[in-house]
Formats: C-alpha cells, structure tokens, sequence
C-alpha cells in the first residue's frame, strides 16, 4: 500500500529536525510502511540518522537535473518514482528508502 502521508518539519538549526524525521522514518518502515525519505540538505546527517554508515555515504548516487523536465504545466519527472528509486536511492537497516539531492560540501552533524 502506498500511503500518502507527507510530514513537513520546519525549526531553527540544531533543533533536532533531521533527527525526528529519521526516527520517524525508521519507525514507520520498522512498522512495515514503504518509506522514502529525501534530504535536500547538503550535509548528510539524515543517512547517518537512518543508520547508513558513513563509509557508503561516497557510493550514494545523487539526483541529477535531467530527472525533471519542465512543461506547461509545471515540472514533470522524466522517469517513474520507481525507476528513479531504483537507480538512485541508497536504502538503510530499517528498510527506508533515501534519495540525497547533494553530495556532503562539509563533514559534522547539528
Ligand atoms: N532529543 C535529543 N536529545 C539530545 N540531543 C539531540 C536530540 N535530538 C537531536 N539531538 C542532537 O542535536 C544535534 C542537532 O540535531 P539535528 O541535526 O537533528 O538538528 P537539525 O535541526 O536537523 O539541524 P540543522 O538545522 O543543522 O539541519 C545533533 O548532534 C543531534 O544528535
Ligand atoms: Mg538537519
């Protein structure tokens, strides 16, 4: 089943925002949902959250413009979710599903 919950967190830095939203996310793919967690951040703490080693952080494939095509009516994906999922997201001991747009510019958490 695909469930349709989007979770928008939003606070000041270092509040614990990548935090919650990797333990939620784990707690739901733990309770059997199909989770797909993307981290628009340029430092990789949601992996590390997630519980994928730093050492596999070099090898996860980052998403690419020609993903997305604009059109009339507004940006459009040039591949299926899946397709894209398939190629590119990395996935943790829990079983959710991450996409990074960006690769780490800096090292460090919080
Ligand atoms: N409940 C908590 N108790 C103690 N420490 C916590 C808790 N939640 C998060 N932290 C720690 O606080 C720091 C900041 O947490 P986190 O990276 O989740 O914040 P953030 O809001 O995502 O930060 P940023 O705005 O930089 O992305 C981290 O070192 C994290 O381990
Ligand atoms: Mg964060």
């Amino acid at each position: 089943m695909i469930c349709g919950m989007k979770l928008v967190i939003a606070g000041k830095g270092g509040s614990g925002k990548t935090s919650i939203s990797g333990t939620m996310a784990r707690l739901l793919a733990r309770n059997g949902h199909r989770v797909l967690a993307i981290d628009g951040d340029s430092n990789p703490n949601l992996a590390l959250t997630l519980g994928i080693a730093p050492e596999r952080m070099g090898e996860m494939p980052t998403l690419s413009r020609d993903l997305l095509t604009r059109t009339e009516t507004g940006a459009t994906l040039t591949q299926t979710l899946d397709e894209v999922c398939a190629t590119h997201s990395t996935v943790g001991p829990d079983g959710v599903s991450l996409l990074v747009m960006a690769h780490p510019q800096h090292a460090g958490t919080g």
